[in-house]
């Protein structure tokens, strides 16, 4: 395919979770970035409503950050992380401790969410191996859950397109929660929806079919963002981890999206007041600047498997890039940014205002649902006969076009904008939306 003029050749590229075709007959290309705002190749100015994706909750080009990773790359570029490590890993680890609930201050490093989420469920397993449990080996997940693209993240995904093509290599001893989304009993909720926690109690059930001896884990976004923003029930986090507790399973907490202030708390687990054993992140950890993510394990957990062990090493994993000291470097600066301009206590601050804005979208045309908590809402559209998701990336690209950018699953709009966002941008974003919705049909 041959590129509109002045852009790139387009062929070469495969991009990831793309209609390729589609894209390079009208691509959407960004040249640079600054603050709350991107730059298009066209020289247009595009208000970030989703923090890139769901990742640069400090803003973009942050020169504290830029500058330590400049500075890593020049005096240490790289260091194995198998039988060696550098200072700055080791820092980051404790940097990335202090913001874990009490008590989860074992740090492993990853790459990415997907990376993140394949190490947690391997330390799941390793767990209970080591604790004599080889039997528990089950992994529970749920409907409309996402966790990244790795065959673990799949199999306890609960996205159909993700799963299909890969069905006959998908992890076999895999079941899964219902999903929490209603709109007959939760449609425009604020915050957290009241109907829903006893769908929790489906684990019982699943627990009963298959016998907690054989669990290992149980896996859930404490807020789903990629499959539509799904808020969790009032009470729902806390009764998974009731029972995941009666039985030894342990909970993880997929915190890939809600890590680093999205809903005005270091994790969502400080913010509902849940503790579970893991919490996987990624995303807002480097504020996107290099890619980084890391797994957070409750200490009892680290110590069954570490001092557990005869000796050698403890747990077979890991990645040639495991806290690579660029990213240990982004890391620190981040954190450091978040502290010191109190970014989790702004979104905090910022979410009644925002609340109230995404809420004004109530009554436009399509709107079917609002839902909203910390800095992240979801406007779901109604769906076209016989073309679901064709009104939602219509509404996606006039937003583009007129110079916001928001994202969009199936029908529903996503609004997750950087914790620097002021109330006039908030207001700026949901008018502009409103105004978009108006003139599709
Ligand atoms: C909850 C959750 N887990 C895992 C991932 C995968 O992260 P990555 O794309 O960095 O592999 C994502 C990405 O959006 C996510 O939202």
């Amino acid at each position: 395919m041959n590129a509109p003029t002045g852009l790139p050749d387009l062929s070469h590229l495969w991009m990831p979770f793309t209609a390729n075709r589609q894209f390079k007959s009208q691509p959407r290309l960004l040249a640079g970035a600054k603050g709350m705002y991107y730059t298009s190749v066209d020289g247009r100015q595009i208000l970030d409503g989703t923090s890139g994706l769901w990742c640069v909750n400090a803003g973009h080009c942050r020169e504290e950050i830029a500058q330590a990773i400049a500075r890593q790359a020049g005096s240490l570029d790289y260091a194995p992380g198998f039988q060696l490590g550098h200072p700055l890993a080791f820092e980051a680890a404790s940097a990335v401790a202090g913001l874990m609930p009490q008590g989860m201050d074992r740090i492993f490093f990853t790459n990415s969410g997907s990376e993140s989420v394949d190490t947690a469920l391997k330390i799941a397993l390793a767990y209970h191996r080591a604790r004599g449990d080889a039997q528990r080996t089950r992994l529970i997940g749920r409907e409309r859950g996402y966790h990244g693209v790795g065959f673990g993240g799949i199999s306890v995904g609960g996205i159909s397109p993700n799963r299909k093509t890969f069905s006959g290599a998908l992890l076999p001893a895999v079941d899964h929660l219902p999903h929490t989304h209603s709109l007959e009993h939760n449609a425009f909720s604020k915050g957290q929806p009241a109907w829903g926690a006893h769908l929790a109690d489906d684990l019982e059930r699943i627990v009963a079919l298959h016998d907690p001896s054989t669990i290992a884990a149980v896996i859930v976004e404490p807020m789903a963002g990629s499959t539509g923003v799904l808020v969790p029930p009032q009470g729902y986090l806390e009764r998974l981890r009731e029972i995941t507790a009666k039985y030894g399973i342990l909970l993880i907490f997929d915190e890939v999206i809600t890590g680093y202030g999205r809903l005005g708390a270091a994790t969502a687990s400080e913010f509902f007041g849940v503790t579970p054993d893991l919490i996987t992140m990624a995303k807002g950890i480097s504020n996107a600047a290099v890619p980084a993510g890391a797994v957070a394990v409750r200490r009892e957990v680290h110590d069954a498997i570490v001092n557990g062990a005869q000796g050698g090493i403890e747990f077979f994993h890991g990645y040639t890039y495991s806290a690579h000291p660029l990213a240990a470097a982004a890391i620190l600066a981040t954190l450091d940014l978040y502290r010191r301009e109190q970014l989790f206590t702004r979104a905090r601050t910022l979410a009644p205002a925002f609340e109230a804005a995404a809420h004004t979208l109530k009554g436009a045309p399509n709107v079917i649902d609002v839902r909203n908590i910390g800095l992240v809402a979801g406007i779901e559209l109604a769906p076209r006969d016989g073309a679901p998701g064709a009104r939602a990336a219509e509404a996606f690209q006039k937003c583009f076009d007129s110079g916001l950018m928001v994202r969009y699953t199936g029908d529903t709009l996503a609004v997750s904008p950087p914790l620097i966002i002021e109330e006039s941008q908030i207001a700026e974003m949901f008018q502009s939306i409103g105004k978009v919705l108006k003139e599709i049909a």
